[in-house]
């Protein structure tokens, strides 16, 4: 990896204006205010439960931040790579989690640059908006006619969408000048205030439909345009927060790419960069001790309790990560002793289905009397009782090759989303004929609701979360982000370097320094 010098902490650009001395008398001015007064050693060891993007890309943050001594262990009870899966049909792979990552997800975008992965090529298909009885909007192979559609459908509401996402994208990412610096947040709410004041909070707190209606779409763009690609990105409408329901529309941006064999490519090539220890086992319970030292006096660390294939076990640890869900659910962590308060986002984790079909799409069910007519590879939908889909799409296997390009109207393997698992009688509905199936169902992501708060970052003095992010909105580059937050803030917080921690004005801060 290579990438981690000493040099490359806090403040070093500044450091290196001043006169040696004088930086060491600095240096334990603050120390002494910030009340760690002793010189803390480095920590010998640090967990990370779960293996997902937010845990591998922990993992990786943690050895650049603290260096190579430190031993890294992450946890895994099930498979690398968590949300982002593979699942096969007919002997090719498809994406069955997370797939789609934007061109300025900067983090996953240095994460396959430094692994070496690649992308493979890019292709679109024509995408159609089905409202359980018509087509309210139907793509053409020519641009100009999209643009003349969308202009007397929807007027301006279209072109002003893509400046309002471009808006908020463009504050979120003030985080990459925060964390390069190695400024770090101890709250979500500090994090946001810190991307785009009082309105990125409050865009926390609103409704995507209110939001919207205050900037002035109107009413039939979001039902018609905005809801669909809710319902496609989060299995949910528009009563979903202002903020993941900007990340949702950046979703329907050009430019968008995976990783060719998989996205969980990802999460196995940073656990491999990173030099940190898979444990395949699934963590049951946390416990600080007190323990002697052999230099004398006492040190606290968190006892992690496990079930391995090899039993039950226990380890120590300075400094704990918990990368996945809180939730009885999906990991059933119980801290001994001390109460971190999460009780209300237990079980608030929302199903969605995905189901693979090799087949041909039954085009009359989506009301077209001649199937022949039917050139759409991609079906978006709108919130309708009797409609039992979110979405279903043609899919190209993660290898994708040449020969993988397919007629929408031939077989093709197709991605449906549905909230529930779809019945022989519904398959029927949707395919003229079928060969294989293969379903995947995910607690895929938070049930969003207002009023939205957001879970703490710091559950216990050196015990750190990352998946509280999701609240705000639930991507891989959420999780990314998260993951070097909690690195940096665990690293500050270790060292007492109190002014690294939630810094006001650091927009301000940072434009002058360059
Ligand atoms: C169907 C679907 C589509 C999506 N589409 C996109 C998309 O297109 N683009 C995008 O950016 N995002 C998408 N997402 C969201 C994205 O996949 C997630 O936000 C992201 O993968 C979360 O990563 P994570 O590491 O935080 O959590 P996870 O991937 O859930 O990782 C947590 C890991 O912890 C492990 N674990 C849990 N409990 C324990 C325990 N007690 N002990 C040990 N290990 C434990 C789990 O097995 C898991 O591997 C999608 C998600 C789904 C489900
Ligand atoms: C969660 O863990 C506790 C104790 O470890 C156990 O008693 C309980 O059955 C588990 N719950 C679920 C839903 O797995
Ligand atoms: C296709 O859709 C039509 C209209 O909903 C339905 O009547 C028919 O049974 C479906 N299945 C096939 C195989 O055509
Ligand atoms: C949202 O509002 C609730 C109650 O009005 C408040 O407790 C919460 O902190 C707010 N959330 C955010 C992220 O500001």
């Amino acid at each position: 990896m290579g990438s981690w010098r000493p040099g490359s902490l806090p403040g070093a650009s500044m450091r290196a204006r001043l006169p040696a001395p004088l930086l060491l008398l600095l240096a334990s001015l603050w120390r002494g205010a910030s009340g760690a007064s002793e010189l803390r050693y480095p920590p010998s060891k640090i967990a990370v439960i779960g293996a997902g993007i937010g845990g591998t890309s922990a993992a990786y943050f943690l050895r650049q931040t603290f260096g190579k001594d430190v031993q890294i262990d992450v946890f895994e009870k099930g498979t690398v790579g968590g949300r982002l899966a593979t699942i096969n049909v007919e002997g090719k792979d498809y994406e069955a989690g997370g797939s789609i990552i934007h061109p300025l997800n900067l983090h996953m975008k240095h994460f396959i640059k430094e692994l070496g992965l690649s992308v493979p090529e890019n292709r679109h298909g024509l995408l159609g908006i089905y409202n359980g009885d018509e087509f309210v909007f139907e793509e053409s192979s020519w641009y100009i006619i999209n643009i003349l559609k969308l202009l007397w459908h929807y007027g301006f509401s279209p072109l002003r969408m893509n400046m309002w996402v471009e808006d908020i994208l463009d504050k979120f990412m003030r985080i990459y000048r925060y964390q390069s610096h190695d400024y770090s947040f101890s709250s979500m709410e500090g994090l946001f205030h810190a991307l785009g004041g009082n309105d990125f909070i409050q865009m926390l707190n609103r409704t995507l439909d209110e939001t919207l209606q205050k900037a002035g779409f109107s009413q039939k763009f979001i039902y018609e345009m905005v809801t669909p690609i809710m319902r496609v990105n989060y299995g949910q409408g528009v009563n979903i927060n202002g903020f993941v329901g900007a990340v949702s529309m950046t979703g329907a941006d050009s430019g968008l790419w995976s990783v060719k064999g998989g996205n969980k490519l990802v999460c196995s090539g940073l656990l491999y960069a990173s030099k940190a220890q898979l444990i395949s086992g699934t963590v049951i319970s946390i416990e600080e001790r007190t323990r002697p030292q052999r230099t004398g006096g006492t040190v606290k660390l968190y006892e992690v309790s496990y079930n391995s294939a090899s039993g039950p076990a226990t380890d120590m640890y300075d400094i704990v990560l918990i990368a996945t869900p809180l939730n009885h659910k999906m990991s059933n962590i119980t801290f001994q002793n001390f109460n971190p308060p999460l009780a209300q986002f237990s079980d608030r984790y929302h199903q969605m289905v995905a189901t693979f079909v090799h087949g041909r799409i039954n085009a009359s069910f989506f009301g077209y009397k001649d199937p022949s007519h039917f050139h759409l590879a991609n079906i978006f939908t709108i919130e309708n009782p009797n409609l039992f889909i979110y979405s279903i799409g043609v899919v190209s296997p993660v290898q994708n090759t040449h020969d993988d390009m397919k007629q929408p109207m031939g077989p093709a393997v197709w991605k449906v989303f549905s909230k529930e698992s779809l019945t022989k009688e519904q398959m029927n509905l949707l395919f003229s004929s079928y060969d294989s199936v293969k379903e995947k169902k995910w607690l895929a992501y938070p049930h969003y609701h207002l009023p939205n708060t957001c879970p703490p970052i710091i559950l216990h003095d050196r015990i750190y979360y990352l998946n509280g992010i999701e609240w705000a909105a639930s991507a891989m580059e959420m999780s990314a982000v998260a993951a070097k937050n909690a690195a940096l803030l665990s690293y500050h917080r270790w060292y007492g370097n109190m002014n690294m921690i939630d810094q006001e004005d650091l927009y301000e801060k940072l434009k002058t320094e360059l």
